[in-house]
C-alpha cells in the first residue's frame, strides 16, 4: 500500500506544540511536502475563489492575453500544440496589492472578482509567511529571526486549468517537475485528482488524492538551496486520471526579491556540512532551469562546485533574442 503524506495542523503548530514542530521538521526532510490543516483560511473563500478563475478562464482569448509576463513565463499560458491539455494564469507577486489590483485590471474583473481575488491572495500569502517561519522555527533558527526572515519574499500566483480529454487519459498533465521556489500552497481540484508526489522511500510516484478545504505544501528548489540541503525538493506530476476540467490555484512563494541572493542561515553551514550551493538570486536560478530546460531539481547541480564570484544581479533582458523566445512560455 502506497505510504501517506503527513498531515500538519498550522492551529496547533501556531501554539508551539513541540511535537508539532518535530512533525513538521520531519515532513519537510523527509517528504518535502505535506497536507495542511486548520489553516484559517474559509472553505467558503476557497470554493469562491475556484469558481471566480473558473469564470477567467472563459473570457475570451483576446482578453486573457493581457495578463502578461512580469518574470519570464509569469502570465498567461495559452493551451499550444506543446502543450493542448495546459492553460494558466499568472500573478507576480500576490504580496503587492498594486499587482493584484493590475491583473484583474488586466482581466477586466468585476467588483466580486477582484474582492475575492484580493481576499484569497492576502490569505494564501499569509498561510506561505507562517507556514515558512514554523519551518525555519523547526530547523532550529530562532523564531525572533524567523518571524522577520521571509516578510519580503515574493509570491506568485499560477492559476492552472488542465482541459482532459478521454484520448489523453494515461497521459502526462505536467511532466515530472520541482517546483523552482521555495514553497508552494496549492489548492487542488477538489474533485478531479491527477496529482502525484515522489514517494521517499522508493522513487515511485504515489497519487495524492484531494481534500476538499485544505493545501497541499510542497518544497522547490529553492527551500533546499536556502536549507544548505537539509529540505527535499519533492518532485511531483500531475497525470489525466479522467476526462474532466480540473483547475488548481498555487500560491508560490519564491524567494527573496529584487535579485537578493538565497543563503543559507550560519546554522546550516559548518565544518561537517560546508556550504554546498553558490549564493544565488530567485531570479537568477528561475532564468537558469528555463534555458537548461532542468525543471526536476537537476538545476541545483549547476550551483555546487568552487564558488563563484557573487551573482547580484542577472539581467534577462541581456540574454539573445532567441533565447529569450525560447524562455517566454515555460515554467
Ligand atoms: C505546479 C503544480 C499541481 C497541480 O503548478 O507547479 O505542480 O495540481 N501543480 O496542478
Ligand atoms: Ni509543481
Amino acid at each position: 500500500m502506497a505510504a501517506t503524506l503527513p498531515i500538519i495542523d498550522l492551529q496547533e503548530l501556531q501554539e508551539s506544540s513541540s511535537s508539532s514542530s518535530g512533525k513538521l521538521r520531519e515532513a519537510c526532510e523527509h517528504w518535502g511536502c505535506f497536507r495542511l490543516i486548520n489553516h484559517g483560511v474559509p472553505v467558503s473563500l476557497m470554493s469562491e475563489m475556484k469558481k471566480v478563475v473558473g469564470e477567467l478562464f472563459d473570457l475570451p482569448i483576446s482578453v486573457k492575453r493581457r495578463n502578461v509576463d512580469v518574470l519570464s513565463g509569469s502570465g498567461y499560458i495559452a493551451l499550444s500544440s506543446m502543450n493542448p491539455l495546459y492553460e494558466a494564469f499568472g500573478l507576480y507577486d500576490i504580496g503587492s496589492t498594486a499587482a493584484v489590483h493590475e491583473f484583474c485590471d488586466q482581466l477586466g474583473a468585476s467588483p466580486h472578482h477582484r474582492e475575492t481575488i484580493l481576499k484569497y491572495a492576502e490569505a494564501t500569502h499569509g498561510v506561505a509567511m507562517k507556514v515558512a517561519a514554523r519551518m525555519a522555527e523547526s530547523l532550529g533558527v530562532l523564531a525572533s529571526d524567523g518571524a522577520g526572515l521571509f516578510e519580503d519574499w515574493a509570491c506568485q500566483f499560477r492559476i492552472n486549468k488542465y482541459h482532459f480529454q478521454p484520448e489523453t487519459v494515461g497521459s502526462a498533465g505536467v511532466q515530472i517537475h520541482t517546483d523552482s521556489g521555495f514553497l508552494t500552497v496549492l489548492q487542488e481540484d477538489e474533485t478531479v485528482g491527477g496529482l502525484e508526489v515522489m514517494d521517499p522511500s522508493d522513487s515511485g510516484y504515489i497519487p495524492v488524492d484531494p481534500v476538499s478545504g485544505t493545501f497541499l505544501m510542497n518544497l522547490g528548489d529553492l527551500a533546499t538551496v536556502w536549507s544548505n540541503g537539509k529540505l527535499r525538493n519533492v518532485k511531483h506530476r500531475v497525470e489525466c486520471k479522467e476526462a474532466a476540467v480540473r483547475i488548481s490555484i498555487a500560491t508560490f512563494m519564491l524567494g527573496p526579491p529584487r535579485y537578493t541572493v538565497v543563503e543559507p542561515p550560519p546554522a546550516f553551514v559548518d565544518g561537517r556540512r560546508p556550504r554546498l550551493y553558490r549564493p544565488i538570486s530567485y531570479e537568477e536560478f528561475r532564468v537558469m532551469r528555463q534555458i537548461t530546460d532542468k525543471q526536476a531539481g537537476e538545476a541545483l547541480e549547476l550551483l555546487q562546485g568552487p564558488a563563484q564570484p557573487l551573482s547580484t544581479k542577472f539581467d534577462v533582458n541581456s540574454l539573445p533574442a532567441d533565447v529569450l523566445a525560447q524562455i517566454q512560455d515555460i515554467d
